[in-house]
């Protein structure tokens, strides 16, 4: 039976761990220059409503050092339920690739592109989740700390898809993770309750940044309008003033706190200049990750 990582609550702890266990090999093994080619001959499409640095160059470039090859079908493209349905660019693209990896809007719409297709299908980000990026992140995270136990994360501005990813993650690997979002910015209260519910993780929601920040060993931000938000871009700007990784924050986290973002960044806007060239920042190893949990989750999902 295929399985599909359209959300990080698809996985068990087990399949977490083992996913960090196989992305630190290889990320060795690349390093080392002994990197075998575990998907000889196979293909991954990747069907993009939205644009990408990381998400398209760490799945094409990990395809390639896995000894296959990545298709980049752009927004204008496939035209998924326009040009033609979901459940007929499922069946097509499973018949020529052994994986779909994708980047949509409508959360809805990935999980119909999974239902329908007979390989693999990996969210590579929707208006609800992005699974691949939070788990590179907690990759990265245990490359300084040997659990998650006793790290408190504190997530600073939009309650939103990264957001959502974090809280999932905290259903699945025990965690103290501190959100501040502004009022009518909180993530999804049914993704909360579901994590809250599993009993692991310590999940608290606070209005002030400074007090999520507090003794925190990992600031996360992400940016204040999220691709396909651009027309709340000055809004957003007002509502979500303060809720910045900055000097004053950074001195209200631990002392060798670590800072984290997604990117793309808005410098001066979520993240100031001064924090994220910081010594604090680990951004670009964040970044570079990325290619080393996608290999993890290709090997994972696609080697037959
Ligand atoms: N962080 C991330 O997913 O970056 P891209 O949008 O550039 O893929
Ligand atoms: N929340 C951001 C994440 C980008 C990687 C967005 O959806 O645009």
């Amino acid at each position: 039976m295929k399985k599909d990582l359209l959300a990080i609550t698809d996985l068990s702890t087990e399949e977490i761990h083992h996913l960090f266990h196989l992305a630190k090999e290889l990320k060795r093994k690349l390093q080392n220059g002994k990197l075998a080619p575990l998907l000889r001959g196979q293909t991954l499409a990747m069907v993009f409503q939205k644009p990408s640095t990381r998400t398209r160059v760490s799945f094409e470039t990990g395809m390639f050092q896995l000894g296959g090859h990545a298709l980049y079908c752009s927004p204008s493209e496939i035209g998924l339920g326009q040009r033609e349905s979901v459940s007929d660019v499922a069946r097509v693209l499973s018949r020529y690739n052994d994986g779909i990896m994708a980047r949509l809007f409508g959360h809805d719409l990935i999980v119909a592109l999974a239902k329908f297709a007979s390989v693999p299908v990996i969210n590579g980000l929707t208006d609800l989740l992005h699974p691949c990026q939070v788990l590179g992140d907690v990759f990265t995270i245990l490359e300084y700390r040997e659990c998650l136990d006793d790290v408190k994360v504190a997530w600073i501005g939009d309650g939103n898809n990264v957001a959502h990813s974090w809280i999932n993650m905290a259903a699945r690997l025990s965690m103290k993770l501190h959100l501040a979002c502004p009022k009518g910015y909180d993530p999804d209260q049914k993704i909360l309750e579901e994590a809250r519910q599993a009993g692991l993780s310590e999940i608290i929601l606070h209005r002030d940044p400074i007090e999520a920040a507090r003794d925190a060993d990992v600031l996360y931000t992400d940016v204040w309008a999220s691709m396909g938000q651009e027309k709340e871009s000055e809004k957003r700007k007002k509502v979500f003033k303060g809720y910045q990784i900055n000097q004053k924050m950074i001195d209200a986290a631990k002392p060798d706190v670590k800072i984290m973002h997604c990117l793309p960044a808005h410098r001066g806007e979520e993240i100031t200049d001064e924090a994220i060239e910081s010594p604090h920042s680990i951004v670009f190893d964040q970044a570079e990750n990325r290619l080393h949990i996608q290999k993890a989750i290709l090997v994972m999902l696609m080697k037959k």
